[in-house]
């Protein structure tokens, strides 16, 4: 089957209480790591790719490797979304390049503006056939290169509940994601994790049945995190969103869950390792291969923790 678009799987992950992992693909091995554990557990899959990986891999080469994920798996729904896009024109562009998902973040801007961009990018995304997602809070963190607010910071740029309900009604978006205490990257909080799950609550109870995304999901596991300062790494303070805080999201309004820290952190583990255990090596099939088996054994523990394994079917 071809890409499809987010609409039947937010349907059915709001009434079924799980949510849809959203996975940022850089690479052929990324790629297929995610692939493998979608196609084995037969779930639902939405791949994003940002700005950086359009730049770093080109769109033609992701494209390509989308596309046999696609045709190798006709029973597996898969959505190729764009990732914080910035302005319309790199919207228009990925719609135009065959994306089926959007995401104009316009986070940044003030409330007015925000609506406004997110408002030109529904309209033309709509009339191809795309789905928009748009952004409104402040999420922490290294975003694009950029390092953004910190936890305390972030803790005091949620979203308001209020302005979701009008966001969403004067922009017909799609679907929202919202600050809730969560940051890009390897570094989300100093101290205990803590997450906004009332922002959450307040927006569903505003808005019922609409589908919500939580960006920097990451967990930073332990095993990873261990592997990489054991074999010359430097990210003794990394911290990551507690698994059970995934869980907990997914059963409530949150529809779409962002990983993409955790797939890096997986494939360097292993390519530390391999060349720390076995330093005469330079096949890069012996330290890629490992990297990619990481991320498909990691995808496949993620798939459980957000209730989306076996749903593939329902979403199709
Ligand atoms: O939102 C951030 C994602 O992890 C993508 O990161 O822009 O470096 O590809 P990137
Ligand atoms: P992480 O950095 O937590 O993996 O978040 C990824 C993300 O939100 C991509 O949009
Ligand atoms: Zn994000």
């Amino acid at each position: 089957m071809a890409l499809v678009t987010t609409k039947k799987m937010f349907e059915m992950a709001y009434k079924n209480g799980y949510a849809i992992g959203a996975f940022n693909v850089n690479n052929m091995e990324i790629t297929q790591g995610i692939v493998k554990a979608v196609a084995e557990t037969k779930s639902p899959l939405i791949l994003q790719i940002s700005r950086g990986a359009r730049s770093y891999a080109s769109m033609s080469y992701l494209k390509a490797i989308i596309d046999v994920a696609v045709e190798e798996n006709p029973d597996i729904p898969i959505v190729m979304h764009l990732d914080h896009g910035d302005t319309f024109e790199t919207c228009k562009q990925c719609v135009d390049d065959g994306f089926t998902s959007v995401m104009i973040d316009g986070s940044h801007h003030d409330f007015e503006d925000n609506i406004k961009l997110t408002k030109q990018v529904v309209e033309y995304a709509h009339d191809h056939g795309v789905v928009v997602e748009a952004e409104l809070g402040q999420l922490g963190g290294i975003e694009e290169d950029v390092v953004g607010l910190s936890h305390d910071e972030v803790m005091d740029h949620l979203t308001d509940p209020d302005q979701a309900v009008e966001f969403i009604e004067r922009t017909g978006v799609d679907s929202l994601a919202i600050a809730c205490g969560t940051s890009h990257g390897a570094y989300k909080f100093k101290v205990a994790p803590t997450l906004a799950f009332d922002v959450i609550e307040n927006i569903a109870a505003k808005v019922p049945n609409y589908p919500l995304v939580m960006h920097g999901s990451s967990s930073v596991p332990k095993e990873f995190k261990d592997l990489i300062n054991k074999y010359g790494g430097d990210m003794p303070d990394a911290m990551g969103v507690p698994e059970e805080a995934l869980t907990k999201a997914s059963k409530l309004a949150v529809c779409k869950i962002n990983i993409d820290t955790d797939l890096r952190m997986a494939l360097t583990a292993k390519i530390r390792q391999v060349y720390a255990e076995t330093p005469a090596e330079f096949d890069p099939r012996k330290y890629l291969g490992p990297g990619r088996e990481a991320i498909y054994e990691m995808v496949k523990h993620k798939l459980d923790v957000l209730g989306c394994a076996g749903k593939a079917a329902e979403c199709l």
